[in-house]
């Protein structure tokens, strides 16, 4: 449960221009984006590069080095550096665990979802990011280190109020919401009572100590085989990175057992993650006779020809994986409901298991019906989810207008380097050494 200090949902009217980066899958993707106020829609201009293999395992360097110069091409070939003489207000979407001081600091506790960049955890990652930067000569002031979940929450809120969580059900999963400063010990007094502060629960890491949830063999299996082993347990049973991985463990135990595929070479089927959760999506929307698309896409993947018995196997065991997975999706938010008391609203979520599994919204709805005990007859579920709106860039971005707009006003509580950005000024939080003497300037 980590401390955003992202204070309070946005009023709407939040404007301006802010570059926004966001680092957490599959790409690196780089962002200016102006918020017009007043609830309109904000406009974007963005650039994705693919982040290889390499540097999602090699050196805390080669990650920052690679981001500062992806960032500058941007900034150049947006000539952003030439219509200002203030530097460029930053949010960092940075979609892994990271304990906040600050909201633009943050300690990374542990890669997640199959990273393993050496000399990042335990370390700030906004100062490293920060040194690659200054070594560029970077036009630009880190604002707000910003989860991916948060990001949903925000930028949700910003067009629809009625958002009470932002979740990512993806390539990991985790959500974020908005807690009562007074109910956070770990504050220990540094904002007033009763100040919302949104936090991001990182329940991906629920049950890490493998005492509550019913793990089957291949549950112990991939966590063995990950680079993490013993951590984010319920991650590794519920999230997208997952389920294909699950799957293909399923199939390899049968075939041992000779139970299917007998006399076929099944060894392509021996390659870690080779079946994606894009494949189970397909294998569940499989409309074609006798299962014909799952058996050519299958033998695409693994050189193996399917019986129609084992079609079937295919079709039950990708549904079991992916009814689980919606399910403990859906345990996670009902946690969270049950915590604040919330009975109704609106869950933005994103994430390619929310948007493009075919089952999953139906699932999961199902699931929270059945925790909540909601009655059979009801026109409308009270606790819908709705598509988030691009959190790690939008979010991003209304977060760091948030968190200017509070710099502005002096209230400079939970942030690390305030400097007012319209006339340089400093206001940094650790000049007071007293930070409860901040807090009381600071207004919920
Ligand atoms: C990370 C979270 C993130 C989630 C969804 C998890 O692996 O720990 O910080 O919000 O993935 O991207």
């Amino acid at each position: 449960m980590n401390i955003t200090w992202v204070l309070g949902q946005p009023h709407g009217h939040e404007k301006g221009s802010f570059l926004t980066v966001d680092l957490g899958g599959t790409n690196l993707r780089v962002c200016w984006i102006t918020l017009p106020g007043a609830r309109g829609q904000p406009s974007i201009i963005q650039e994705r590069y693919q982040m290889s293999k390499q540097v999602k395992t090699g050196t805390a360097n080669q990650l920052w080095d690679e981001v500062a110069d992806r960032m500058e091409t941007f900034i150049r070939d947006q000539r952003l550096d030439e219509t200002t003489t203030q530097p460029l207000p930053l949010g960092f979407t940075f979609s892994y665990p990271a304990m906040q001081d600050f909201i633009d600091h943050g300690v990374l506790q542990t890669w997640t979802k199959g990273w393993d960049v050496k000399g990042v955890e335990g370390e700030d990652v906004t100062t490293q990011f920060r040194e690659a930067m200054e070594k560029r000569r970077l036009p630009v002031k880190l604002v707000a280190l910003v989860n991916d979940t948060t990001g949903a929450m925000i930028a949700s809120a910003y067009h629809d109020p009625k958002t009470v969580i932002g979740a990512i059900f993806g390539t990991g999963c985790n959500a974020a919401y908005m807690e009562d400063s007074d109910s956070i010990p770990k504050l220990a007094g540094r904002l007033p009572p009763a100040c919302p502060v949104a936090i991001n629960c990182e329940y991906g890491a629920f049950d890490n100590s493998h005492i509550v949830l019913p793990m089957t063999k291949y549950d112990h299996l991939i966590d063995k085989e990950s680079p993490r082993p013993g951590e984010q347990a319920f991650e590794k049973m519920s999230a997208g990175l997952y389920l294909g991985e699950l799957f293909r463990l399923v199939l390899i135990d049968l075939a041992k057992r000779d139970l299917i595929f007998q006399g076929q070479d099944d060894s392509r089927l021996d390659k870690s993650y080779i079946l994606d959760t894009g494949f189970l999506s397909a294998i569940e929307d499989d409309q074609s006779p006798g299962l014909q698309n799952t058996a050519t896409s299958f033998t695409a993947h693994t050189g193996i020809e399917l019986n129609n018995q084992e079609r079937q196997v295919c079709r039950q065991l990708a549904e079991l994986i992916a009814i689980r997975g919606a399910r403990l999706c859906a345990c996670g938010i009902a946690a969270i409901c049950n915590k604040k008391n919330i009975k109704a609203g609106h869950v933005a979520a994103d994430g390619s298991v929310a948007n493009k599994h075919p089952k999953f919204k139906r699932r999961w709805a199902d699931a929270l019906a059945e925790i909540f005990d909601w009655s059979e007859d009801r026109i409308e579920d009270p606790i819908v989810l709705t598509p988030a709106e691009d959190g790690s860039g939008i979010g991003a971005a209304v977060i760091v207008a948030m968190t200017l707009e509070r710099m502005s006003k002096g209230e400079v509580v939970g942030v690390k380097e305030a400097t007012d950005m319209r006339d340089g000024s400093q206001k940094t939080a650790e000049m007071h050494n007293n930070l409860k003497k901040d807090s009381r300037r600071f207004k919920c």
